[in-house]
C-alpha cells in the first residue's frame, strides 16, 4: 500500500524547556509497545528544540523544522538555513505555512526559493498551499492554489519535485475549527495533482503525496483524509497530545483501503 504521512506541527508551543521534556517523555511512554506501520510521522518542534528533538524523538519518528530560510549563511538576523537544520539531522522541512504567509507576509515566490534552499541541502519540503477565506468566496481557490503550486515548484527538476509532500491547508480551517467538506478536499486535491501534472507529466504527479491539514482531529479523518483519498494529515494544536497523535497514526497506517489501484484511475485520470 501507498505510504501516509502524519505531520505534527507543534508550532509556537511547549513554552519551556521543562514542557518540551515532558512531552517527550509523554511521546516515548504512548509509543512503548506499539508497531507504528503504514504511516511516517514527523514532527516540527519550533526551532529552539530542534537539537533536544533531535537528540531525544523516539524512532521511528522523524524530525522537521517549521520554516527555513533561502540563502545558506549570512547577515540575515533571526533566520535559520538550511545547512544548520541539516547538521541537527532534521529531514524534513515546512514551507509556505499559512500562518507564515499571514503573520510573516511570506510571497510565493519566497516559498519557492525556500523549496529550492530545501531541497538542495536534502530537505524534503513539507509545502503549504491553501486559499483564505476571502479568496474562497470570490470563487478564486483552483487559481490561487494552481499559482502556489507552479511558482514553489518553479525551477524544481523532476527527479527533486518527487520528494515533496504537498500539504492542502484551507487557510480558513486553520485554528479554526472550521472543516471542510471531503469533496472540497477533494477536488483541491485534484487541482494541486492538475498543477504538478502540467509541470512534470502525469507519472510524476502520481508520486508527489498531498496531505489535508486545518484543524484535523482523530474523529474527522474519515472525512479529511480517507474519503478525500488524501495521502495523510498535517496536525497543528492537536499534535500537542501523544496519545491523539497516536491513535490518528494506528488509524491511518491501518487503513487498507485499496488506495494504490484507486488512486492511478481517479486522480490519476485526471
Ligand atoms: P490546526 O493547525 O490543526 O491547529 O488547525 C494546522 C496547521 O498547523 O496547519
Amino acid at each position: 500500500m501507498k505510504r501516509r504521512y502524519l505531520i505534527g506541527n507543534l508550532k509556537m508551543n511547549l513554552a519551556s524547556v521543562a514542557e518540551t521534556e515532558q512531552y517527550l517523555v509523554a511521546l516515548r511512554k504512548e509509543l512503548f509497545g506499539k508497531r507504528i506501520d503504514g504511516v511516517e510521522i514527523v514532527l516540527a518542534p519550533s526551532s529552539v528544540y530542534l537539537e533536544r528533538f533531535s537528540r531525544e524523538l523516539p524512532d521511528p519518528l522523524r524530525l522537521a523544522a517549521q520554516d527555513v530560510f533561502w540563502e545558506k549563511e549570512g547577515s540575515f538576523t533571526g533566520q535559520v538555513s538550511a545547512p544548520m537544520l541539516r547538521d541537527l539531522h532534521v529531514g524534513s522541512v515546512i514551507v509556505g505555512h499559512g500562518e507564515r504567509r499571514l503573520y510573516a507576509h511570506e510571497t510565493d515566490t519566497e516559498v519557492g526559493w525556500k523549496m529550492k534552499s530545501a531541497l538542495h541541502e536534502n530537505l524534503q519540503p513539507i509545502l503549504c498551499v491553501g486559499e483564505t477565506a476571502d479568496e474562497r468566496e470570490r470563487g478564486e481557490e483552483v487559481s490561487v492554489v494552481s499559482d502556489q503550486v507552479r511558482l514553489a515548484f518553479h525551477d524544481v527538476s523532476p527527479m527533486m519535485a518527487e520528494r515533496v509532500l504537498v500539504a492542502y491547508e484551507p487557510r480558513w480551517a486553520i485554528g479554526t475549527d472550521i472543516i471542510p467538506e471531503s469533496e472540497q478536499i477533494f477536488e483541491m486535491r485534484i487541482v494541486i495533482h492538475r498543477a504538478l501534472a502540467e509541470l512534470y507529466g502525469q507519472p510524476v504527479a502520481d508520486r508527489v503525496p498531498v496531505l489535508y491539514g486545518g484543524s484535523v482531529k482523530a474523529t474527522l479523518l474519515e472525512r479529511v483524509c480517507f474519503e478525500p483519498r488524501m495521502d495523510g494529515v498535517l496536525v497543528g494544536r492537536e499534535s500537542l497530545y501523544p496519545h491523539e497523535l497516536f491513535r490518528m497514526a494506528h488509524e491511518i497506517g491501518n487503513r487498507d483501503d485499496g488506495r494504490r489501484e484507486a488512486d492511478g484511475n481517479e486522480v490519476g485520470g485526471e
